[in-house]
């Protein structure tokens, strides 16, 4: 099977593809692409590495066909991140025609491959990829993903730092999309949540809505990349998973949803040889929560609305 990493020599390309040549399976194709023409050198790097993945990397219009082509998975981290200050959306102007290029170059290249979308705004991001599928007549909405791993990944080690419970074993479905409040940890469906106050819970679940920009100005510049690369490794060697038949591969991801919430929302998935097999239900959520949800409908839909504009006003 083939995966192709777009944007592979930036902060969360290089350990996302690191990650990616040590765990995918033996015989896989690891496909690197980066407008930075560093790309080909991180390939040769990786290389090196005693997995029996093979890697490539390429750089330029051609070199996006080459990376693309007969892929199975195209994980795509390409664009600008955040800096201090700034917002999610505050990053659609500077990607989404990154997103909607490439998104087009798979359209044409590898137009079965499962499609996994990690650019910010995440909520925004997924709708233009499928309004671009749509009218290169390829889109499967089974087949195109939003990645939000990281903010489970986050509500799953807050959670267990907060009941002193074991990292490795937190379970917690965080739906919606990913951004600001749009992120909706469920604590009420973990395990151990009746320890907890109801401060403490509306403490943590800003804790995973803020988790993204405590990182921004932890660093000062950019944001999450390698907390980043182990969510997106973790989602693209999930998707591989299902795609290679293995039964009961479940995790969450933004996709256009059958839920009634609004038309792309974030859910736990059951995967498949076809991308998702079944959206799982996103079950009973406490009073808090419904709240929440609720009150982030607003944002989600226009978030959304933007991305299908761009493509069809332009
Ligand atoms: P970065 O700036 O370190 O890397 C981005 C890479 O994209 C660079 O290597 C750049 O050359 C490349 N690139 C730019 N235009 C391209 C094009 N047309 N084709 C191929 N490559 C292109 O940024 P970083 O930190 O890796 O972040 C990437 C994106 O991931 C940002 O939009 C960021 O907001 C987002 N992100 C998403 C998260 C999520 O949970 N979904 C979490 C953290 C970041």
């Amino acid at each position: 099977m083939k995966i192709a990493v777009l944007g592979a020599a930036g902060g969360i390309g290089q350990p996302l593809s690191l990650l990616l040549k040590n765990q995918l399976p033996k015989g896989s194709e690891l496909s690197l692409y980066d407008v930075a023409p560093s790309t080909p050198g991180v390939a040769v790097d990786l290389s090196h590495i005693p997995t029996n993945v093979s890697v490539e990397g390429f750089t330029g219009d051609e070199g996006l066909v080459k990376a693309v082509s007969g892929a199975s998975v195209v994980v795509i981290p390409a664009g600008m991140a955040r800096k201090p200050g700034m917002d999610r959306s505050d990053l659609f102007k500077f990607n989404a025609n990154i997103v909607k290029g490439l998104v087009e170059a798979v359209a044409k290249h590898a137009p079965k491959a499962c499609i996994a979308i990690i650019t910010n705004p995440v909520n925004t991001m997924v709708p233009l990829a499928a309004e671009v599928l749509k009218k290169a007549g390829c889109y499967d909405k089974k087949r195109l993903f939003g990645v939000t791993m990281l903010d489970t990944l986050r509500a799953e080690t807050f959670w267990a730092d907060a009941t002193n419970s074991c990292r490795c074993s937190a379970k917690v479905p965080v739906i919606g999309g990913h951004s600001g409040t749009t992120i909706l940890p469920l604590f009420s469906q973990a395990e151990g949540y009746e320890k907890l106050s109801a401060d403490q819970i509306e403490k943590l679940t800003l804790h995973v809505q803020n988790a993204g920009t405590e990182v921004v100005e932890a660093k000062g510049s950019g944001s999450a990349t390698l907390s980043m690369a182990a969510a997106g490794a973790r989602f693209a060697l999930a998707i591989v998973r299902g795609l290679s038949g293995e039964e009961n591969v479940v995790e969450p991801a933004y996709v256009e949803s059958e839920t009634g919430y609004a038309s792309f929302f974030a859910q736990p998935l059951l995967l498949g040889t076809e991308g998702v097999k079944e959206y799982l239900p996103i079950g009973k959520l406490s009073s808090f929560e419904e709240n929440a949800l609720n009150g982030m409908l607003d944002i989600l839909k226009k978030d959304i609305q933007q991305g299908v504009d761009f493509v069809n006003n332009n």
